[in-house]
């Protein structure tokens, strides 16, 4: 079971609820073509709207059309091509597409799901009344039905954080966990938030104070990646009819990918892969972030400084060092000051002993993929001019002799 943030691609952004078996293979193809698949997205997850129904039995069934040979041959597709195969569910009696949900079903469907080499189950918190109690038992039934089922799956528990499901969804099983409602393909501006989908910074802010929920052995999940959607496909389509419009530049996607990495928030591609701008490729494809994602730490970024322009974010690395995010959040190009030592080591509240090293320290610029030329007073601030809506990210380390 993890031990880092899982990395996969699930089918919902782009086709909503136009999944097909087809549409699936070509996707799994185009993991190992791009070279994706290699640098860790690994999971391929076909979210709601695969559904045929229940037959007699109780059993699940997969859409006869768009499914015709069912959903055994599609993970074995997947399986042979080195990917590992999610479906989804729902802890209601419908999905959130009211498709059947596995509310009194959990051990027949756990049990088809084994059968049909799924790795991976997302599950889903449509049509469950708004009760802790009952969302830990309905989620703890699904958990302890995986555990028993023979095959091991990974549980992920996409339960919006809507009765703090980030404080409990670990000891039903779950190895990942929604902590906030739907992510759009949407920067900020103006700022919404509403049962039906989140800006970037908006879930991005509502991180804040859940770190602690975190560990190796189970994630926060601000929710799948929309870089590289463009404004297009099923989430572009729900955003257009508010009218709002989607799409974010290649620099917003930058900085969403950036800041997902140093949340050490599972990485769950939400693009048309088959269709990839070299842009968006680029961002998906920078190993000094994953490894920043992946670090074998997990631990999350934490907040260290907030301003009216920029706010920071620092996480700590295994090997000593660690990662800050600088975010412009301003409609401007902006120029950030700052001591290294402060970022390295900063200075604890209510501590009174200056902060930082005594020696010098190395920074590595994460995105330019260089080191840059610092002073030889340590003491001396670094400016880094950070562009607008742009997210610097940058590791600095100390000097060893
Ligand atoms: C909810 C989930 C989404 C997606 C849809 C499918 O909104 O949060 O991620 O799975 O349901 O209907």
């Amino acid at each position: 079971m993890p031990h880092r943030p899982p990395m996969g691609w699930n089918s919902w952004n782009f086709f909503g609820p136009g999944v097909s078996d087809r549409v699936l293979r070509e996707t799994a193809d185009a993991l190992v073509a791009t070279g994706l698949r290699d640098l860790g997205y690994r999971y391929l997850v076909v979210d709601d709207h695969w559904h045929g129904g229940r037959n007699d039995d109780g059993a699940l069934f997969a859409h006869p059309e768009r499914f015709p040979a069912g959903i055994a041959p599609l993970a074995d597709y997947c399986h042979e091509r080195g990917l590992l195969f999610g479906i989804y569910s729902c802890a209601g009696n419908r999905t959130c597409g009211r498709e059947p949900g596995s509310f009194g079903f959990e051990e027949r469907d756990a049990a088809s799901f084994a059968s049909w080499g799924v790795d991976f189950l997302k599950y889903d918190f449509c049509f469950v009344p708004p009760d802790r109690d009952e969302a830990f038992r309905r989620y703890r039934a699904m958990g302890d039905a995986l555990r028993r089922c023979g095959r091991e799956i990974l549980f992920s528990a996409a339960e919006w954080g809507a009765c703090q499901g980030y404080v409990w969804a670990r000891d039903t099983g779950a190895r990942m966990w929604r902590t906030t409602l739907d992510l759009v393909d949407y920067w900020d501006e103006p700022r919404i938030h509403t049962n039906r989908g989140n800006s970037i910074l908006t879930i991005l802010d509502l991180q804040d104070g859940l770190e602690r929920y975190q560990s190796p052995e189970g994630f926060n999940d601000p929710d799948m990646l929309v870089v590289g959607l463009q404004g297009k496909g099923h989430l572009g389509l729900a955003l257009s009819r508010r009218p709002l419009k989607p799409g974010c530049t290649d620099r917003e996607y930058r900085s969403h990918m950036s800041l997902w990495c140093l949340l050490a928030a599972p990485l769950m591609l939400g693009c048309d892969v088959r269709d990839l701008s070299p842009a968006t490729l680029e961002t998906l494809s920078n190993r000094e972030l994953l490894a920043i994602d992946q670090d074998p730490l997990c631990l999350p970024c934490r907040r260290i400084r907030q301003g009216p322009i920029f706010s920071v974010y620092r996480k700590p690395l295994a090997d000593g060092s660690v990662a800050v995010g600088i975010l412009n959040r301003s409609p401007w190009r902006a120029v950030f000051e700052a001591q290294p030592g402060t970022l390295l080591h900063p200075e604890e509240p209510g501590s009174a002993g200056p902060a930082g090293p005594a020696g010098p320290v190395r920074i590595r610029d994460v995105w330019a993929h260089a080191d840059l030329a610092l002073p030889a007073d340590p003491s001396v601030p670094v400016r880094w001019t950070v562009e607008s809506h742009e997210t610097r990210v940058m590791i600095l380390g100390e000097v060893r002799a």
